[in-house]
């Protein structure tokens, strides 16, 4: 990947942070967005540039797409090119149904479904054949084992159809979209060692947890010259939980 330029939303930590480590490792020069750790975005930016990949932290949130388009534009004008585009950057909203309040709709939407838009969107008016465009979902698409991720699973589950779409539009240009499902995965969102980890973990066929290294690897996959023929699909990487 030496001489691509990534960006990579919610990069500060966890799955994000792993993405934009391991991209780098493999050469290619990362920028990534957060929303409120700037310190922890500083030190994942030492991380790329210990692996001999230049680095920018941006903060950007998510929910705002002009901050987006903003950072795509700044990515361009800084690092001269953007190649790879992984919108990571996402919450979860849990609880019961009827204490979803209309502002958690909107907000939880704006964040996994139409930043991934905007981002596509945005990144695609610079990308050249070779450009990939990578969004990071849930096994929750696929099955939702335990109330109360109805908004959840359902701001997820947009991206197969912008995943598709992406693939088709953006196809004649050389250009991939893909999708990637995390099964439970060992982060601040969801910690290997909390009290409901023990049932998530019986849920999957390999008896445990992904790490953010194993969400990281398939990217990489995807984003380098293994993913060139990979597009419109979406990768379930969760230890078997939807098995
Ligand atoms: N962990 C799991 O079991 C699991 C399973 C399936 C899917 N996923 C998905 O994987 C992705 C990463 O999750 P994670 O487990 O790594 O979560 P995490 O440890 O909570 O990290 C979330 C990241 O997203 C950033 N972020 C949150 N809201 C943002 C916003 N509005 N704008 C920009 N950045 C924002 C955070 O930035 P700050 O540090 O600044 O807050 C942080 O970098 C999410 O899309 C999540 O839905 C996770």
């Amino acid at each position: 990947m030496t001489r691509r330029v990534a960006l990579v939303t919610g990069g500060s930590r966890g799955i994000g942070a792993a993405i934009a480590v391991r991209l780098a490792a493999e050469g290619a020069d990362v920028v990534i967005t957060y929303v409120r750790s700037a310190e922890r975005a500083a030190a994942v930016v030492k991380e790329i540039e210990a692996a001999g990949a230049r680095g920018l932290a941006v903060a950007a949130d998510s929910a705002d797409a002009g901050a987006l388009v903003a950072v795509v534009e700044r990515t361009v004008a800084e690092f001269g090119r953007i190649d790879i585009v992984v919108s990571s950057a996402g919450i979860a909203p849990f609880g019961p149904l009827e204490e979803v309040t209309l502002a958690e709709v909107d907000n939880t939407l704006a964040i996994h479904a139409r930043a991934s838009f905007v981002l596509a969107q945005a990144a695609a008016r610079h990308m050249g054949p070779g450009g990939r465009i990578i969004c990071v979902g849930s096994s929750f698409v696929e099955r939702v084992p335990y109330p109360g991720w109805t908004l959840y699973a359902m701001s997820k589950s947009a991206l197969i159809g912008l995943t598709k779409g992406l693939a088709r539009d953006l196809g004649p240009r050389g250009i991939t979209a893909n999708l990637v499902h995390p099964g439970s995965t060992d982060t601040e969102m969801n910690p290997a060692d909390s009290p409901e980890a023990a049932e998530e973990r019986r849920y999957t066929a390999l008896d445990r947890y992904c790490s953010p290294d194993d969400i990281a690897a398939t990217v990489a996959h995807l984003a380098g010259e293994g993913g060139r023929n990979i597009t419109g699909a979406a990768i379930t990487v969760d230890a078997g939980t939807t098995a």
